[in-house]
């Protein structure tokens, strides 16, 4: 298994599922953040939290006696950050058919020092085609969420600067 990859199975019991059989969502999530921080734990060789969750997808029902499969990869790395690409494949374990595709979403994950500061993580080796592109996909991502986080900042101090006029009129 890649230093930058993990996967985790576990069957579906009925405590996590509604009367109908349906499992909840919220047990799959929580068992993607799981596998998310085991992976980049790993690579991280450091505390890491979770930042943020992007495009998460319910694609098709998970039942009660399914047998969940989470894999959880790093496919980008910023200089503290990680992003997690983690997909959800279901199985009945009555039948012969081939696992499918239930949930996909990306996490980031952001490792930390020992005083809980956020700390570089090693640099991603890209040795395939697949994980060049999964990079620039993620490097997009990353991108666009620091220029949101640039804007928010902006239309803050906006606000901040217009009340602090409004306390203090000019005479
Ligand atoms: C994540 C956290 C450590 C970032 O701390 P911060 O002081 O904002 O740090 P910075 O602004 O220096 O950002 C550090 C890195 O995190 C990334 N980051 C921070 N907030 C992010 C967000 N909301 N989404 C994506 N990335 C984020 C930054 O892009 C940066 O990445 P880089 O080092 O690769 O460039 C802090 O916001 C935190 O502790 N959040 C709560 C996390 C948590 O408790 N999770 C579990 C919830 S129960």
């Amino acid at each position: 298994m890649p230093q930058n990859k993990i996967v985790i199975s576990e069957v579906m019991m009925p405590s996590q599922a509604n009367p109908n059989g349906n499992v909840h969502g919220g047990e799959i999530m929580k068992i993607m953040d799981s596998a998310a921080y085991a992976a980049a734990r790993k690579y991280a060789r450091s505390n890491v939290v979770t930042a943020r969750v992007d495009e998460l997808e319910f694609h098709m029902p998970i039942l009660i006696g399914d047998l969940v499969t989470c894999t959880a990869e790093i496919v980008f790395v910023g200089h503290s950050s990680m992003e997690v690409a983690v997909n959800v494949e279901v199985e009945d374990l009555d039948e012969e058919g081939r696992p499918q595709r239930a949930l996909s979403a990306y996490f980031t994950m952001v490792a930390l020092d020992r005083n809980s500061r956020p700390k570089s993580v090693p640099p991603l080796i890209l040795d395939t085609e697949e994980a060049r592109t999964a990079f620039e996909e993620g490097r997009l991502r990353y991108e666009a969420h620091k220029e949101r986080k640039k804007q928010q900042r902006e239309v803050e101090k906006r606000r901040a600067d217009a009340k602090k006029t409004l306390r203090e009129p000019e005479n």
